[in-house]
């Protein structure tokens, strides 16, 4: 295990993983009956953008100027995106950072708990000894939050189906083995078998479209629910980049949300997007019936 996600945060995709996840929890709060939120994947809850920047032990160009970076320098924001820049900015003061520019960026236990209400309860699991300490120490004595050093896809037979009868998975691993694609699927069929009307987000990479065809293909040889997905490309396949976007694929999507994230997809590749074939979109799976 050597994914830092230090490097990493606040950059593209988790600007767009990010921003999906906060309309998923509020769309999930607009029922009155509380819900579990379980993150797979958490990573250690909070990102100092000043040590990323100096590049921690290893000499790299920090990704968040080209991702929040380029959000926070619009004023145009339409609202899915206002209220995590808003939710993002919070952090930040009050982890201290009143000066100029950003140096907090939350992660998603962070960004999800801004949205959680008092009836509602989250379960954070994160296997690296180092990351999970800090989550740990984040989120020490805040009622309704368990830290758990445990692979996260057994947390997903291990949780579900959980007490409330409602739930949102986030499965975001570092997709650092080849395996990590076919681990997700496996664990999409458990966690449906197990809770069949809970809501599962997962996180993918896109780099060769393919890959990401081939992913989805395996999904759906199990007889899926509803499911879309939202991707954001920066860039378009021959530009070069390793990564050139990323997706959220989202089983049992709540009502209508779909309407709303097509045009913030859009929005966000435009501000994102890096070189030519930069778009947002999302894309119906299985549909409602
Ligand atoms: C992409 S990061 C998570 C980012 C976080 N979800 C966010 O949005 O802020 C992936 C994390 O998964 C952890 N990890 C790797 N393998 C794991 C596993 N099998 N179970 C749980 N956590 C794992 C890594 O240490 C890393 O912190």
């Amino acid at each position: 295990m050597n994914y830092r996600h230090h490097f990493h945060a606040g950059n593209f995709a988790d600007v767009c993983k990010h921003v999906v996840l906060g309309r998923l929890v509020e769309a999930m709060a607009r029922k009155e009956k509380g819900f579990l939120y379980l993150d797979t994947h958490a990573g250690r809850g909070r990102y100092d953008l000043s040590v990323a920047a100096q590049g921690d032990s290893l000499a790299r160009a920090p990704e968040w100027p080209d991702g929040i970076g380029r959000i926070l320098a619009r004023g145009d924001a339409p609202p899915a995106v206002q209220i995590y820049v808003d939710r993002v900015r919070e952090f930040d003061r009050q982890s201290g950072h009143f000066g100029e520019g950003l140096r907090f960026y939350p992660g998603s236990p962070w960004l999800v708990k801004a949205a959680l209400r008092p009836q509602d309860r989250m379960v954070l699991c994160e296997l690296h000894p180092a990351e999970k300490a800090a989550l740990a120490a984040e989120f020490h004595r805040v009622p309704r939050v368990s830290v758990l050093e445990l692979d996260g896809y057994t947390a997903v037979r291990a949780q579900l189906p959980c007490p409330e009868r409602r739930a949102l998975v986030l499965l975001d691993p570092p997709f650092e083995s080849p395996d990590e694609w076919r681990q997700l699927v496996d664990a999409l069929a458990v966690g449906l078998e197990r809770m069949p009307g809970a809501t599962f987000a997962i996180w993918y990479p896109l780099t060769q479209r393919a890959r990401v065809e081939a992913f989805l293909a395996e999904m759906e040889r199990r007889p899926l629910p509803p499911t879309w997905c939202a991707e954001v490309a920066i860039a378009g396949e021959d530009a070069g980049l390793k990564m050139r976007g990323s997706g959220m694929v989202v089983v049992n999507p709540p009502w209508q949300l779909d309407q709303e994230l097509g045009p913030v997809l859009a929005w966000l590749a435009d501000v994102l997007g890096r070189a030519p074939g930069a778009e947002g979109q999302l894309t119906w799976r299985v549909r409602e019936r």
